[in-house]
């Protein structure tokens, strides 16, 4: 039996859709923190288990009966080391064989904070724990381009730090899909696997795709890291956040999030989903 975790969440919920296509959902269970966001999966016939990432026994119970588990890592800023060791920990103890964490794409020169710190703390932890791992080095979602530019198509100009940085965006669904492929077939133990879309764009590119799509000249230009810090602020994001988003930026500059595999075209069959794919319907839908 196959345990998603986080599957009340977008991944998770995502990810179990595509098991049900292949996978009687007798075989499936579902972890939630809270069990009345799930009455949709109960009444797919998955098995909806309730566990907080926090509550140790409560994850040693859930995970009676399992055999492999997709932990899909906490958010940032909430502790998210303590969280994965608790479900690591208890995954062992419940006799799971597998288990499969999402992680992020990364570069070996740049770590962030929150984000690639703790991955690589949860990384080392899954591999000295003696469970047969995966290590699912997940691209930057497109769904989270709304948080670098914003959710309406710039007037005339997108102002973000990360230089000429380039990010191999990958729809979550798209990851999804590809993480059901895995987890569904065989020859994955301890294995690595970074999950992006087929090519990397910079925010020239973003510009110039969304000038083509809105017929009118919308440019990129970099900012540095304290005047959108400053910037961010003074549109009404708390501090923390300014800073998380710059982070980001700082992180594309740095090529974080620019390498391109073909892992997840591998594993749909089909290339995955362009910029321009992307942006027409997200940005432009019905046109
Ligand atoms: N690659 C990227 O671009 C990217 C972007 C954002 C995040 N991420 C990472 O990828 C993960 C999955 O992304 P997503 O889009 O699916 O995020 P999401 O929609 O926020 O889902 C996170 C899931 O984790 C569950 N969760 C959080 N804390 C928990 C806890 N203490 N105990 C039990 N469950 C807990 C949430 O439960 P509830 O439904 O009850 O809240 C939710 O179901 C994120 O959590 C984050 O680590 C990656």
């Amino acid at each position: 039996m196959i345990l998603v975790t986080g599957a009340t969440g977008g991944l998770g919920h995502a990810t179990i859709d595509c098991l049900l296509t292949t996978t009687p959902a007798a075989e499936i269970a579902a972890l939630v923190r809270d069990a009345s966001k799930a009455t949709d999966l109960v009444q797919r016939g998955v098995d909806v288990r309730q566990a907080d990432y926090f509550d140790y026994p409560a994850l040693v119970q859930a995970f009676q009966g399992i055999e492999k588990v997709l932990l899909v890592s906490a958010v940032a800023f909430t502790d998210r080391v303590s969280q994965h060791r608790n479900v690591i920990d208890a995954a062992k103890e419940a006799g799971v064989k597998h288990l499969f964490y999402t992680s992020i794409q990364r570069s070996s020169d740049f770590v962030m904070t929150e984000v690639t710190e703790s991955d690589l703390a949860t990384e080392a932890y899954l591999k000295a724990s003696g469970l047969v791992y995966t290590i699912l080095k997940n691209g930057y979602y497109f769904e989270g381009l709304r948080y670098l530019i914003g959710s309406e198509v710039p007037e005339t100009e997108i102002r973000f730090p990360a230089g000429e940085g380039k990010i191999a965006f990958i729809k979550r669904t798209e990851l999804a899909a590809a993480t059901a492929a895995l987890l569904t077939s065989e020859g994955h133990e301890n294995q690595e696997y970074t999950l992006t879309g087929s090519e990397a764009y910079s925010f020239h590119d973003i510009a110039r795709e969304l000038s083509a799509l809105a017929g009118r000249p919308i440019t990129y230009h970099s900012s540095e890291l304290a005047p959108y810090i400053a910037q961010t602020v003074a549109a009404g994001f708390p501090e923390p956040v300014a800073n998380f988003f710059a982070q980001w930026g700082a992180a594309t500059q740095h090529g974080m999030l620019a390498g391109t595999h073909d892992t997840v075209e591998r594993l749909l069959g089909r290339k995955p989903t362009s910029l321009r794919e992307y942006l027409k319907t997200t940005y432009f839908p019905g046109t």
